[in-house]
């Protein structure tokens, strides 16, 4: 079964995870760009993006590739929410998959942290004005206040041992 790791990473917390995925499967990996035709030589893709307000980085896009179909689909996101809030990580799920996505498409979220030193001027106007929203809501939950002190300063809580759960799924994976 060949498989690739395919990721969309502006910081870089979302190809550490790629690589440290790819290390493990010893299979092959690649930036989201340079995949886009190479992904029809694949039967296992595993894909991976970051979150930027609730939305995985070029998930999309790589629904839209024809190249997909047939293929097998993991997907992982990357995010400065805490591993344990389950019922924000639920909705990054249920944002990003539809219902019938979700039954053939694993989700992993694996978390990371905010680089601000690697981020454009763009993704930290962006940043700033979700903390500014998060700090004005009155009926504000314990996970979002977890989740605006996280996207405050930089921080890295990215963990090699959070892949375990999908290494184990994709050795069972048969075609
Ligand atoms: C503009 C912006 C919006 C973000 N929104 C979220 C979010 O909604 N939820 C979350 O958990 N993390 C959020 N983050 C944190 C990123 O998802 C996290 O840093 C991710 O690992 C980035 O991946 P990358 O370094 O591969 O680009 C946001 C970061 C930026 C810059």
């Amino acid at each position: 079964m060949k498989t690739i790791v395919v990721y969309q990473s502006s910081t870089g917390f979302t190809k550490k995870y790629a690589q440290w995925i790819a290390e493990e499967l010893s299979c092959d990996l690649a930036d989201h760009e340079a995949a886009s035709k190479k992904i029809s030589d694949y039967d296992v893709i595993i894909y991976g993006g970051g979150i930027t307000a609730g939305r995985i980085a070029g998930l999309d896009k790589l629904k839209k590739n024809p190249h997909i179909y047939g293929k097998k689909l993991i997907l992982f996101a990357t995010g400065a929410t805490d591993r344990n809030a389950s019922k924000i990580i639920n909705s990054i799920r249920d944002n990003n998959l539809s219902q019938q996505e979700q039954e053939s498409i694993p989700f992993y979220y694996f978390e990371s942290g905010i680089n601000y030193e690697n981020m454009g001027f763009f993704s930290k106007t962006l940043l700033k004005g979700m903390c500014k929203s998060l700090q004005k809501k009155k009926d504000r939950t314990d996970e979002e206040t977890g989740m605006m002190n996280a996207l405050m300063k930089s921080n890295d809580h990215s963990d090699k041992a959070l892949i375990k759960p999908l290494i184990t799924y994709v050795k069972g994976v048969s075609i």
